[in-house]
């Protein structure tokens, strides 16, 4: 939608208060600057950015070091659904370990309140917080990710400027930017469901394989249309055909 969109009752146009596009008249004028960005697509390079972090300063693509991330926004520190949320990721560390995957939070707090904030996390969510979570109270990193919300008028700081919505995206080890979901401000996130996402993609990075409706890992997979039978039969031995588009493997069949 651009900046004009018709009004349905009256068919003038009016002005849309909430498109992307038109300047934030909170932020300051630095920021403002960096509301004209182009969106992020999958199969974007993840810019790169310098940013303060509680595990110290992070040049975000030396961060990463060729390994999976997952950076993720939520509103804000001390409110009920991010201190749930950080402590589900927190809980999650093995799973993260396990896949090669960093995890980064951000919201539009400074360091020293995420600093108080964790010990909360940590004191009523049973978690031990490591990863780091990054400082961005001027919201330079939020405008890169395209993170503040345009909908939700409660969600704003004490000044009225915007806070973030719940973003995620993964990033690939060649910094590809291979899923984006954006959460309302008012829903916490499953991050079982983002464990999940990652497992298909590097599953799928691995054995040119896709992953049907509410997979798991250890469930049939899917071959894809792009690989013809005859590739088929050398790389998926036993593979089911369902319909001719519609063909599944076990996925016992990858290790071998
Ligand atoms: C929360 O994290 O609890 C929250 C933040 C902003 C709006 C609604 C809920």
């Amino acid at each position: 939608m651009g900046l004009f969109s018709a009004c349905v009752n009256c068919s003038e146009e009016v002005e849309d208060k909430k498109s992307r596009t038109a300047p934030i008249p909170t932020l300051t004028p630095e920021a403002q600057l960096e509301t004209t960005h182009k969106s992020l697509r999958l199969g974007d390079t993840v810019p790169n950015f310098s940013a303060e972090t509680t595990n110290g300063n992070i040049d975000f693509h030396t961060y990463k070091e060729g390994k999976w991330a997952i950076l993720f926004s939520h509103p804000e520190d001390f409110t009920p659904v991010c201190t749930t949320e950080l402590g589900a990721v927190a809980k999650l560390s093995n799973e993260w370990e396990k896949r090669d995957t960093k995890v980064i939070g951000l919201s539009c707090n400074t360091l020293e309140s995420h600093e108080r904030w964790i010990a909360d996390i940590n004191e009523t969510q049973n978690a031990d917080v490591k990863f780091p979570i990054i400082a961005d109270a001027n919201r330079k990193v939020a405008q890169l990710f395209d993170m503040l919300d345009f909908q939700d008028e409660t969600n704003v700081d004490k000044k009225g400027m915007p806070l973030t919505v719940r973003s995620v995206f993964i990033i690939a080890p060649n910094n590809i930017i291979r899923l984006i979901i954006t959460y309302p401000a008012s829903c916490g996130r499953n991050f079982d469901e983002v464990l999940r996402v990652l497992d298909s993609l590097q599953l799928g990075d691995k054995h040119k394989i896709a992953t049907p409706v509410n997979w798991k890992n250890g469930d049939d997979v899917i071959i894809p249309p792009s690989i013809k039978n005859e590739e088929a039969d050398k790389l998926f031995p036993g593979y089911k055909v369902i319909k001719p588009y519609l063909r599944t493997v076990n996925v016992g069949v990858l290790e071998h």
